[in-house]
């Protein structure tokens, strides 16, 4: 089925394809697990199901309440139909209490609730591992026009609300989490919408009893369990119910090449 497809890209966590019809692609979510910019890698049997799901729900409601995203609809256990867009060089993070790279470069004690909501720029680059850039940076580099990290800035700001109260309603603090945007052109407009996903791969999401990291740093700090920590966000979001098995069973999807 897949070698039908033309392959447009392969990362460290998702496969793109040629979809269906023109201006779509064909989002497919591997196992494979990175961090510290691939340096430390595993693949992590079920991964790439949970994430699906949990990127379909949030970009669902996104589309909901009016925050334009790529996300068109869920295809299977692994793939979704998104619009392809002109990538933004750019990682968005936004940041709401201190931890990570964050903690650590400035001092700052890790779990301190932040005096406001902050937002930080990366340069997608693995060859440069992905630096910090400051928005003289991405205006002086043509990497986005001011008018453009407005509306991204914007976007961020509307995104962090929304997945705040989202998370804070199934008792989970969300700390920080990155973003990717990109240009969709229709006709002669362009605007600028919401790409790539959001999962806890791309989270920090904490209990807020427990502390309990629910997040891609179980695999960063070798915690372990991290499936059994996806999927417990997936239960408490209403995804998946209790029983659900989530990998182990139904057909395999045969990767080629
Ligand atoms: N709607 C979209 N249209 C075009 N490209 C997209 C879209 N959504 C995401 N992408 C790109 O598809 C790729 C997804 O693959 P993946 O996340 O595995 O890459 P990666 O190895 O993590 O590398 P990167 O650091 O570029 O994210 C990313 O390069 C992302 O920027
Ligand atoms: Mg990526």
């Amino acid at each position: 089925m897949n070698n039908r497809r033309r392959r447009i890209y392969e990362g460290k966590g998702k496969i793109l394809y040629e979809g269906p019809e023109p201006g779509t692609l064909v989002q497919f979510f591997k196992d494979d697990t990175t961090a510290f910019n691939k340096k430390k890698h595993e693949i992590i049997d079920g991964k790439g199901v949970i994430n699906n799901r949990i990127s379909e729900f949030v970009f669902t409601h996104l589309n909901r309440i009016g925050i334009p995203t790529h996300f068109i609809r869920r295809l299977n256990m692994r793939e979704q139909l998104i619009r392809e867009v002109e990538m933004i060089p750019l990682e968005i993070v936004v940041r709401n209490v201190a931890a990570g790279e964050l903690a650590t470069r400035l001092g700052i004690e890790e779990g301190l609730v932040l005096p406001r909501s902050i937002i930080e720029f990366y340069y997608k680059s693995d060859a440069l591992d992905d630096p910090m850039v400051s928005e003289e940076h991405i205006t002086a580099f043509g990497w986005a026009s001011p008018q453009e990290l407005d509306d991204v800035m914007a976007l961020a700001i509307r995104i962090n609300d929304f997945l705040t109260g989202l998370f804070l309603g199934v008792g989970i603090q969300l700390v920080d989490f990155k973003i990717e945007c990109g240009r969709l052109y229709e006709g002669d407009m362009m605007r600028i919408i919401l790409a790539d996903e959001i999962s806890p791969d791309s989270c920090r999401l904490w209990d807020i009893e427990t502390r309990e990291r629910l997040d891609k740093d179980r695999f960063r700090k070798d915690l372990g369990g991290l499936i059994e920590a996806y999927q417990e966000v997936a239960r408490r979001l209403g995804i998946i119910n209790e029983n659900e098995p989530i990998r182990g069973t139904g057909p395999v999807l045969v990767k080629t090449d």
